[in-house]
């Protein structure tokens, strides 16, 4: 017989000033191989047309479906129901800007960060659209498309004890990003610059290595690798400008 599952859905419209954050329960009866995807579209469709929530690729690509599902940030549309108990409580991911029910503004936050640490090839060369374009040993090209994958979802952000604590920390993602451009050869920054950039509380020494940003990335990114490669590089560096004074 097919499982009655219990929904408990955060609900709350910021634009609307009688809206009153509450919780709300949908009563939906189990499918094979149903995700959350697919149980919000028909609590939406069937019960509630008012349920805000993200979704636009269903396949783990656009980072947009990110919730925190019981307790814990993950994407929706690639959670089965079926490992769930018969309870699945829903709340918007933490540290954005809350849109409305499940959904929450990434975009701006990533924006603001990226823009921190300088998301963007660093160099003098003068562009030329007609040059044959600079070829990369493969070993190299594998390290950047590792740390390419990110999705911006958010989860690691949501997980995480200090962005929760401070909206000033780069959070994992960021990090991540920057770690992106200190591997590509293109980019022509110093270890200083890169210094100048996350070498404070804001960045990577204020990251406390717990590590909840690599349990929840759906992408499996080796976030933990690169917070300490950068924490280590970042750390001689500041070692170095001491003893330089
Ligand atoms: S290891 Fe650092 S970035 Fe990751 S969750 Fe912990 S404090 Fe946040
Ligand atoms: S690092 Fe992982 S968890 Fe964080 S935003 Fe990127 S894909 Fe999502
Ligand atoms: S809908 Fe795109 S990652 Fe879930």
């Amino acid at each position: 017989m097919a499982r009655q599952l219990k929904f408990n859905i955060f609900r709350f419209n910021p634009q609307n000033p009688e809206s009153i954050p509450h919780m709300e329960s949908y009563i939906l009866e189990e499918t094979d191989s149903m995700t959350l995807f697919i149980a919000l579209n028909r609590i939406r469709e069937e019960q509630d047309g008012s349920l805000q929530f993200d979704f636009c690729c269903r396949a783990g690509i656009c980072g947009s479906c990110a919730m925190v599902i019981n307790g814990r940030p993950g994407l929706a549309c690639h959670t089965k129901t079926k490992d769930f108990p018969l309870e699945i409580t829903l709340t918007p991911l933490p540290v954005f800007k809350l849109v409305g029910d499940l959904s929450v503004d990434t975009g701006t936050w990533f924006r603001s960060m990226y823009n921190k640490v300088e998301s963007w090839i660093h160099t003098d060369k003068v562009f030329d659209a007609n040059a044959i374009e600079d070829p990369m040993e493969n070993d190299v090209a594998e390290d950047v498309y590792e740390l390419d994958r990110c999705i911006e979802c958010g989860c690691c952000v949501a997980a995480c004890g200090t962005a929760r604590l401070r909206d000033d920390f780069m959070g994992a993602a960021a990090l991540n990003r920057l770690g992106r451009f200190v591997v590509d050869p293109r980019d022509k920054r110093t270890d200083k610059q890169y210094f100048d950039v996350i070498g404070s509380d804001e960045g990577i020494f204020g990251c406390m290595g717990l590590l909840a940003c690599e349990d929840v990335c759906p992408k499996n990114l080796p976030l933990m690798n690169q917070l300490s490669y950068l924490r280590r590089k970042m750390g001689i560096v500041a070692i170095k400008q001491m003893f330089k004074k």
